[in-house]
């Protein structure tokens, strides 16, 4: 079987291979009389082309992220997007040509039962880091809840940059989808150690209680899972992060045990824009205020063992069943509610615009002329190249979202990005400044529990 699986890549990359043969002679066609007359006029954006391709064809790609980062022309748009914070329309456009001309080829869902019939040789062909997390990170593992339905390869991939031996991750697969899509992702986390699917699949209907359900049974499950981690966020299989392992651990040790959950009153208050949600249900219990924040979430284990047992919680929780896209309203009430007193929760003004959340890079199309790419989809911009320079400068910990068909190279541009940050820490570059999280207004007004004595 893993014999299948190097032929498979042999294939992979000898088709890579020709085609990036093919590529340079063209280019070497092209460019040996410019060169010469170069040599006559000193055209210095010859000479750039020149460089470029050397460039590409002596960098290695440590943990070779994608095979197309290889190609000189790749690695040029991603070069020039990353460092620009505005892009000219001739490079947009060229950028999207290229892209067209050279779609990315997906791994079918299929594959994925022969690729991981040999688990170890799985994980290093396609680059999951199985050692080499420092001490820090080791001591603070994370667990992540992570809800997908579609696009396994994205989801690897996803998987791929987050993953550390050392951390735990609770993963549902839609009810709804296709059962190759349901075994892929099930093969790969069955070579991925602390990885697990949610014991319980939920078919999950937009707006309504399935979609918390799959989320607290996740929640469930790796609270008592043997790994003790020490903060849980939660992601779906579009989003990607901002910020390594050993960043978030640096972020997260440095918030001092607050949560980063939003939500706000009045927004679904009677005066509110969100009132039907709740019109005409029964009060909540335990003088508890509904509050609508985002679905985007990084909490505290003490949170979470407070929203899975104190029967306030759990009653709150039932009462949620009552009402419209619970999900945009459990967790942000218990945790902007003052008087609940719960674990790291928000004590300062909730309505307060300016109050700090560093979960997503997200933008709403009421903040269009953000969205680079100037494409959203159910009034979300989707990430594209145009966005590559604000989201890797931004101090927020993951993006939301990306759409696999939308623009390739943003993907694979930061994904090749954040792989050299990866390295770069170790390679022993492990400064980084968490001022701004420590100062934050999360951190100031948080609830602390006074210590048991
Ligand atoms: C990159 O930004 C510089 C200015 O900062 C601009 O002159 C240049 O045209 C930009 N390049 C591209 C390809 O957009
Ligand atoms: C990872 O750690 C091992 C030793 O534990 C070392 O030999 C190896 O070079 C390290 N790899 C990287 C990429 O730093
Ligand atoms: C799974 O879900 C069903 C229906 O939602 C529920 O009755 C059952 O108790 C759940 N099982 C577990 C193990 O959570
Ligand atoms: C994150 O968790 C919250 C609370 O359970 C849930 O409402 C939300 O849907 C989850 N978000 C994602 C992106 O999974
Ligand atoms: C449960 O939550 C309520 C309200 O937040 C709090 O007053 C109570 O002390 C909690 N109970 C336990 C056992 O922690
Ligand atoms: C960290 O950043 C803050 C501002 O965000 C700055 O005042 C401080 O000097 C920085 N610390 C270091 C060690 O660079």
């Amino acid at each position: 079987m893993s014999r299948e699986l190097g032929n498979y890549n042999k294939r992979r990359e000898n088709r890579i291979w020709t085609k990036d043969k093919c590529i340079k002679l063209v280019i070497c066609v092209m460019i040996v009389p410019v060169w010469l007359t170069s040599m006559f006029y000193n055209l210095a954006s010859v000479q750039r082309v020149i460089f470029t391709t050397k460039l590409a064809s002596t960098s290695k790609h440590l943990f070779s992220p994608s095979h197309d980062l290889q190609l000189t022309e790749h690695q040029h748009y991603c070069d020039v997007s990353l460092r620009n914070t505005s892009l000219t329309y001739r490079f947009i456009d060229d950028a999207i040509s290229y892209m067209k001309f050279r779609p990315r080829r997906a791994v079918l869902p299929e594959a994925y039962i022969h690729f991981t019939s040999g688990c170890s040789t799985y994980r290093s062909n396609r680059g999951f880091l199985m050692k080499n997390s420092t001490k820090r990170e080791e001591s603070f593992p994370i667990a992540y809840t992570l809800m997908v339905y579609k696009h396994v390869e994205q989801v690897e991939r996803l998987l791929k940059a987050i993953y550390r031996p050392h951390n735990v991750y609770c993963v549902h697969v839609d009810g709804k989808s296709p059962l190759h899509v349901f075994k892929a992702i099930r093969s790969i986390a069955y070579c991925l150690p602390n990885v697990f699917l949610v014991s319980n699949r939920t078919n999950v209907i937009w707006g309504e209680f399935s979609v918390l359900e799959p989320e607290i049974n996740c929640l469930k499950e790796l609270f008592v899972h043997k790994v003790k981690w020490r903060y849980v966020i939660n992601l779906t299989g579009q989003e990607y992060p901002l910020k390594t392992n050993y960043k978030l651990v640096m972020i997260l040790r440095s918030i001092k045990g607050a949560n980063d959950i939003d939500g706000s009153a009045a927004q679904i208050g009677s005066k509110g824009p969100y009132y039907s949600r709740i019109k005409g249900r029964p009060p909540p219990p335990h003088g508890i205020t509904p509050c609508k924040g985002l679905v985007h979430l990084a909490a505290s284990r003490k949170f979470v063992d407070y929203v899975l047992h104190n029967k306030t919680a759990l009653d709150f929780l039932e009462w949620c069943k009552s009402m419209d896209i619970p999900d945009e309203t459990y967790f942000n009430s218990l945790n902007n509610n003052k008087h609940l007193q719960s674990p790291g929760s928000f004590t300062g003004d909730i309505e307060d615009e300016t109050r700090d959340s560093f979960i997503r890079y997200k933008i709403f199309d009421y903040d269009y002329g953000k969205c680079g790419s100037k494409y959203t989809v159910r009034g979300v911009c989707i990430q594209g190249i145009t966005d590559l320079h604000l989201l890797t400068t931004s101090n927020k910990l993951f993006v939301n979202k990306f759409m696999y068909e939308f623009q390739p190279l943003a993907y694979d541009c930061l994904e090749n990005w954040y792989f050299n940050q990866v390295k770069l820490e170790m390679a022993g570059q492990l400064e980084f400044n968490t001022t701004v999280y420590e100062k934050s207004t999360i951190v100031r007004y948080r609830y602390t529990p006074p210590e048991v004595v």
